[in-house]
């Protein structure tokens, strides 16, 4: 379930902590990091700055720290520099892509750091023999997902947000619809440019410096700064199925006890069905998604599939523990698909602090394995938790159900940095 956030919220961490660790920084280390700033011509923001709170406000208004200086390189050597200058002067340091951390480490996850922000590395290029894709550490998803088909028709697994930036996205997992079929976003990066602690420049691969590029793809900002990620792209499918299942019926309609069990059994058909049944093709992902409203549905997709046959064969065998659920199974093109599931849309987003949508939360993440199903006491302890907490909150839960014979995202490579960074959590 999810565990790309999982991954995410675990090592997440700041990690230059060879230098000394000052939670607030004294204001002679920031002195001397604006001077070797300046020498360095790297283009920042401080406290007086006027774009300060547009730069310095994390995505989770729950979690805000103070950063001592925020540099906007606009050049790896800039990166270099305030990563150098940042230890000369004993401050942590850490970048910023897209800044949706829900720990908001990107704002340092405490307060006095040195923050990178990477907006002006934008740069989206395909290359059209290779149809490896150059994406600057600055870039968001929407956007990203928008030039790559541009450029060929081209696409990547990734989540639904379009504000979430790519770096963050892809260097801790990258779950999204077309994840079951491709894999996680992480799972297609072939090479990452990276500044290294002691400020060189290095184009990891998996033959040249092939532990940084191990060790990017799950705990990126534990090893340095990526300031470019090359992914191997795929052909976008033609059409995608979208499908949604209501299946809040029963959530209302019995007494809560009653309502526990059908939704519950309803649950561990559903999990029966990714676990064992034919129909559940590697082009299908899905979920469910319930929250403190009484809104309870399936919904996800199937990438080149027939809509009358999905919803006719598979979608009912998937539902199937659920009476009184309402389908609808409608067929989109690749962009009109992602453009659906984009909240809150449009798919093309600003960079950097142009970006002003906030929120306010705390999210928890579990991964469970294909081997060690739910059972049905935990199954219905959930149901239970779900339904008596109704009219609280607000809360969501999502179940990403992405398991299975066939799931990409179970059959990597078992020294894949993804699987050692599941088996480490899992
Ligand atoms: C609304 C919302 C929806 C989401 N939806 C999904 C989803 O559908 N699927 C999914 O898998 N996840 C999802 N996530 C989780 C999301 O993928 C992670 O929070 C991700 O880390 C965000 O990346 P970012 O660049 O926006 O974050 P940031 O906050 O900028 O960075 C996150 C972490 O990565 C580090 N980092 C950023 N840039 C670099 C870099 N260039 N080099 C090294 N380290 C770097 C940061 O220091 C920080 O520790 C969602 C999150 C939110 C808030
Ligand atoms: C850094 O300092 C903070 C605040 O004093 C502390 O909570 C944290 O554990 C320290 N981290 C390390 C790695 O020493
Ligand atoms: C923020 O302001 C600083 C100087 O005040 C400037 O160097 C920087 O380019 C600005 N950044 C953005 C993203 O506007
Ligand atoms: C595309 O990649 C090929 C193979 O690596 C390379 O020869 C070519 O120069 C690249 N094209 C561009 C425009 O970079
Ligand atoms: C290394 O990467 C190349 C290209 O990205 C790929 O073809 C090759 O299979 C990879 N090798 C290993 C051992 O993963
Ligand atoms: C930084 O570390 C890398 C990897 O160990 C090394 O190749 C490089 O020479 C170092 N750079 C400097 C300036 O010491
Ligand atoms: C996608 O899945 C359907 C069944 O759900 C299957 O019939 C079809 O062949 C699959 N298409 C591709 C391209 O894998
Ligand atoms: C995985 O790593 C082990 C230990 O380093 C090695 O013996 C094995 O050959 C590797 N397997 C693959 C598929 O790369």
């Amino acid at each position: 379930m999810h565990y790309s956030t999982l991954i995410q919220g675990l090592l997440g961490h700041n990690i230059f902590q060879m230098t000394a660790n000052l939670s607030i920084a004294s204001p002679q280390a920031k002195t001397d990091v604006l001077v070797c700033l300046v020498a360095g011509s790297v283009p920042y923001a401080t406290r007086d700055s006027p774009n300060w709170t547009a730069l310095s406000t994390s995505f989770n208004l729950r979690l805000q720290y103070n950063p001592a200086v925020i540099t906007i390189p606009e050049t790896e050597n800039q990166v270099s520099k305030s990563i150098t200058c940042a230890a000369a002067a004993g401050l942590n340091v850490q970048p910023k892509g897209g800044g949706h951390s829900y720990a908001s480490h990107s704002t340092g996850g405490q307060h006095g750091s040195l923050i990178i922000d990477m907006e002006k590395f934008s740069e989206i290029s395909v290359n059209q023999t290779t149809f490896i894709a150059k994406i600057g550490a600055g870039q968001r998803l929407g956007n990203v997902a928008e030039a790559l088909y541009e450029q060929g028709r081209r696409a990547l697994p990734h989540g639904t947000c379009p504000g979430a930036g790519v770096a963050g996205h892809a260097l801790h997992g990258g779950y999204g619809y077309a994840s079951r079929k491709w894999g996680l976003a992480l799972d297609h990066i072939i090479a990452l440019d990276v500044v290294l602690a002691n400020g060189s420049l290095v184009h990891t691969t998996n033959s040249t410096y092939a532990d940084v590029f191990w060790a990017m793809k799950g705990a990126g900002e534990s090893f340095g700064v990526a300031t470019y990620l090359y992914f191997q792209t795929m052909q976008a499918p033609d059409s995608v199925v979208y499908f949604v299942s209501d299946l809040a019926a029963q959530m209302h309609s019995t007494s809560t006890s009653d309502a526990v069990d059908i939704l519950a059994r309803g649950f561990e058909l559903l999990q029966e069905f990714s676990l064992t049944s034919p129909l559940l093709t590697p082009n299908i992902t899905f979920g469910i998604h319930v929250d403190s409203d009484g809104t309870f549905f399936l919904h996800g997709w199937c990438m080149d599939c027939n809509a009358a046959v999905f919803a006719s064969t598979v979608l009912p065998e998937m539902v199937a523990g659920y009476p009184g659920h309402v389908d609808s199974v409608t067929g989109l093109s690749w962009i009109q698909a992602l453009t659906e599931l984009a909240d809150p849309g449009p798919l093309e987003q600003p960079l950097g602090s142009r970006y002003t949508f906030h929120d306010t939360f705390h999210v928890k993440s579990l991964a469970t394995n294909d081997d060690i199903s739910l059972s049905t006491v935990v199954i219905k302890a959930y149901f239970a938790e779900v339904l008596a907490n109704q009219g609280k909150g607000p809360f969501f839960s999502i179940i990403n159900i992405y398991g299975g014979p066939g799931s990409a995202i179970n059959t990597i490579s078992a020294n894949s940095s993804h699987t050692q960074a599941v088996a480490l959590f899992g």
